[in-house]
């Protein structure tokens, strides 16, 4: 089976209704990102951060997938499919795909501040955490989220993935951030690259891609016609 890496960002999550970063309405238009998503926000108020991802958990829970994520799994009866994914929803893991690997961190899950090892995954009856949340050894916890100013330690592990894609797919990203955005660059000379967002951004013309500049849910169904008339 060809291996089929997918490359997601905010944009895939749109259509199930969560909101993006950086497009007009986007949270970080409501929210200072640097205080709600940085590690020098977090020292300086660790209560907002904690109520901001509060806030982001309670409306992950009144969302659904939607089919561009539905669709990427059905991929996998053709494809090895790998998403690799900045979102820290887990809106892919809910539409069933077996290999997602997250950026960014999860929104789910939380971990230990004196032992980064120990994550715990949060139940749905129980979202919240705050500066008095304790883990099971007594140690206070954080969002299990990467912030601004810290390293993206599942970075090196995505690399190795997008250099062994036959095909590597960019979904809804404005690919500003970085490394993620740095992904596209070591995709194999020739390897043909899909990149699709209704707004898309400058992507270098030296590779081997074809822009599908349509919403996820729609950019996908086409996507999945082309590769499934390449088998
Ligand atoms: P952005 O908000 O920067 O970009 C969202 C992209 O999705 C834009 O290019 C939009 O054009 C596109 N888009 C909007 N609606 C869409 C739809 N229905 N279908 C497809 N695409 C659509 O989000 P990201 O690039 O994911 O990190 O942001 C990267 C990182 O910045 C996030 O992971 C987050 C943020 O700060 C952290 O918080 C660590």
């Amino acid at each position: 089976m060809k291996k089929l890496v997918i490359s997601s960002g905010a944009g895939i999550s749109a259509e199930s209704g969560v909101s993006t970063f950086r497009d007009a309405g986007g949270l970080w238009e409501n929210y200072p990102v640097m205080k709600v998503a940085s590690a020098d926000g977090f020292r300086e108020n660790p209560e907002l951060v904690h109520e901001f991802y509060n806030k982001r958990r309670e409306q992950l829970l009144t969302v659904q997938p939607n089919n561009a994520h539905l669709i990427l799994k059905d991929l996998e009866k053709d494809f090895d499919v790998q998403i690799i994914t900045q979102n820290v929803d887990n809106l892919h893991e809910r539409a069933g795909s077996s290999k997602v690997l997250h950026l960014h961190g999860e929104l789910m899950k939380i971990r230990s501040m004196k032992h980064p090892e120990r994550i715990y995954e949060l139940k749905e009856t129980n979202l919240h955490t705050s500066i008095d949340t304790r883990d099971e050894y007594g140690d206070p916890v954080r969002p299990h989220i990467v912030f601004f100013q810290e390293d993206v330690p599942n970075f090196q592990p995505a690399v190795e993935m997008v250099q062994e894609a036959d095909i590597f797919v960019v979904i809804g990203t404005s690919l500003v951030v970085y490394p993620a955005a740095s992904l596209l660059y070591y995709v194999r000379k020739g390897t043909p690259i899909y990149y699709i967002d209704p707004n898309p951004a400058q992507v270098p013309s030296d590779r081997n891609i074809t822009v599908i500049p349509k919403k996820a849910t729609e950019g996908v169904t086409e996507l999945a016609k082309i590769l499934r008339n390449s088998l």
